[in-house]
């Protein structure tokens, strides 16, 4: 036997890890570009895209790409679409749903996406009682909670697998901040915790090495421009939708974190909106701040550590403002 044909059965005895990942409204503005870097990550090996249109056009162009994936499009009109792409998956990223047009805040976006998430929640729950749910879909400080209740509801709620998806939060900041600071972005890293919208986003410049270097109104504006991030999309994309192609890179980095987590990788850390211990004496079950991911889903949910005075009131207003955005998701769920 040659040495190189056993080093090549040493290799292909190793036991690759396979991920099923299913993306509900895989064929939006952000469903497309997202599906398109799921389908070029290696953890992946079965895709699912489901849409209420287009899941398999979107899909069989996806499926012509050469990487180590199938992918599959179910469609809401075929018999048993939605369950099909849900079956026995690992992980389900929800980005179905309105996006806002200019003027609207999220809030305006929960008649339609409340009832939209509720229903994809319920099937979650039938038919992947154990899958990582990923939330995208707005306003996710009410969206999440929606999930969190249908689950509970169908007695299948794993609180270390749910998640809002804030991860956009984190890159714009580290875009934003390192324009002032004229760095390279990627090596930038700005805490963000609260939640996902307008003042319930809270940078914690504090604990930047920057903090000191930076003026007051540095400061000010670089929190109002993170915050309200969103908007600046939104105004210039001027009815044509929101965020769409930098949430899909946010979606793959946070679905590619979850995915390193199962794995057993290490130290394994991003911001997410999860279901968290802090706030929750004052009734506020979900809140953001960074997590460690591991096997499991969650390990380890962080403390926000020290907050500086002027941070310590943005925390007191988000709190305000992200109680009433939970209730309003639980209160949904309660009357349908
Ligand atoms: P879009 O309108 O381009 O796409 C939404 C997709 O959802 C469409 O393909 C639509 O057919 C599909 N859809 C609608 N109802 C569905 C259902 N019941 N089942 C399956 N699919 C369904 O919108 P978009 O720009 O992709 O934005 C989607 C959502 O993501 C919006 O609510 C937007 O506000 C939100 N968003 C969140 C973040 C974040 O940071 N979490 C960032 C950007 C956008
Ligand atoms: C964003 O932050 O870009 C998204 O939440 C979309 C929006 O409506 O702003």
């Amino acid at each position: 036997m040659s040495l190189p044909f056993l080093a090549k059965r040493t290799f292909s005895t190793s036991i690759p890890n396979l991920y099923k990942v299913t993306v509900l409204g895989a064929c939006g503005g952000i469903g497309q570009p997202l599906s398109l870097l799921l389908k070029l990550n290696n953890k992946v090996t079965d895709l699912r895209l489901y849409d209420i249109k287009n899941a398999k056009g979107v899909a069989t162009d996806l499926s012509h790409i050469p990487t180590a994936s199938k992918v599959n499009g179910y469609s809401a009109d075929e018999n048993s679409g939605l369950a099909n792409s849900l079956d026995s998956t690992d992980l389900i990223v929800i980005p179905a749903g309105i996006p806002r047009k200019p003027g609207m805040t999220r809030d305006d976006l929960f008649n339609i996406n409340a009832k939209i998430v509720h229903d994809l929640a319920v099937a979650s729950a039938k038919h992947a009682p154990n899958a990582a749910v990923l939330v995208i879909s707005n306003p996710i400080n009410s969206t999440v909670p929606i999930v969190a209740k249908v689950l509970q509801k169908n007695g299948t709620y794993n609180p270390k697998k749910l998640f809002g998806v804030t991860t956009l939060d984190s890159i714009r900041a580290s875009t934003f901040i390192s324009e002032i600071v004229k760095t390279d972005p990627t090596n930038e890293k700005v805490n963000i915790i609260g939640g996902h919208s307008g003042i319930t986003i809270i940078p914690v410049l504090s604990q930047t090495s920057y903090y000191n270097r930076l003026s007051d109104d540095e400061k000010t504006n670089l929190i109002n421009r993170i915050q309200f991030g969103g908007d600046e999309v939104v105004k210039a994309k001027n009815g044509a939708g929101s965020a769409t192609l930098s949430m899909a890179y946010a979606g793959s980095r946070f679905a590619n974190a979850v995915l390193d987590g199962f794995e057993g990788k290490q130290n394994v850390v991003e911001a997410s909106f999860v279901d968290s211990p802090l706030f929750k004496d004052e009734g506020i079950d979900f809140f953001a701040t960074n997590v460690t991911l591991g096997t499991d889903g969650i390990e380890k949910i962080h403390d926000f550590g020290e907050l500086q005075p002027e941070e310590i009131s943005l925390l007191e207003n988000c709190k305000e403002t992200l109680k009433k955005n939970i209730k309003k998701g639980y209160e949904f769920v309660e009357s349908n």
